[in-house]
């Protein structure tokens, strides 16, 4: 049996931005959360679509909440609709998976994804700076590790724009990882 991965200690439920605020799910995000699961283009590097019908199956079985049911998961919304437009997340990088910076793995790490309308326009940007300072708040100073496709070269180009430093890269899921590193101290005021 794997051992627990620990959770990571967030304190808040939402946050505010300028263009976005991170919140919890709510049932109006079923929809949405099919569309960007669903998306053959939006998952291409993360294990391909999810039929429409299975997504809404899940969540609809699981209660909408389940989604960001991890202290560190939120949904993206539109600070002036609240629509949904995508999800951030911080967990930690469980040690059995290959990728670390620190011997022992269970580093931070932060993952973003947006539904295909909302991307070009600096959101997930925005979105994962929010939850990277939020985050610096609340928890010592560590690393954040991104991991994603070298040929996923939107997701890697937000990872460079946020900051994180090429610290590797190693095979997963049969395809080539990179990742970048930078102290969670970088989103501290
Ligand atoms: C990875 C992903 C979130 C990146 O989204 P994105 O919209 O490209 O990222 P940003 O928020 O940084 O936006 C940057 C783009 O917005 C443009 N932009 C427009 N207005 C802007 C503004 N006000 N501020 C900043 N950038 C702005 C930038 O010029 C840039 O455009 P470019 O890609 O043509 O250079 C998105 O491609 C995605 O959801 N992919 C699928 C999920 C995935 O693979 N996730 C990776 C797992 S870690």
């Amino acid at each position: 049996m794997i051992g627990a991965v620990p959770d990571v200690d967030l304190p808040f439920r939402t946050a505010s931005g300028d263009r976005v605020t991170l919140r919890k799910a709510v049932d109006l995000d079923l929809e949405p959360l099919v569309d960007m699961r669903s998306d053959p283009v939006g998952r291409r590097h993360l294990g391909g679509p999810v039929p429409a019908e299975r997504v809404r199956e899940l969540l609809t079985t699981r209660s909408i909440d389940w989604s960001t049911a991890g202290a560190g998961q939120f949904v993206v919304a539109d600070a002036g609709t609240d629509e949904m437009l995508g999800m951030v997340v911080l967990e930690r990088r469980p040690p059995h998976r290959p990728g670390h910076v620190v011997d022992g793995g269970n580093e931070l790490e932060l993952s973003y994804a947006l539904r295909r309308a909302h991307w070009g326009k600096g959101l997930a940007r925005e979105a994962a700076e929010l939850l990277l300072r939020e985050a610096a708040a609340h928890l010592p100073d560590q690393p954040v590790v991104v991991v994603t496709q070298v040929a996923n070269s939107p997701a890697l180009a937000l990872a460079e724009r946020l900051g994180f430093a090429h610290a590797g890269t190693f095979v997963e899921f049969d395809a080539e990882q990179w990742i970048g590193s930078a102290p969670l101290s970088t989103w501290a005021d």
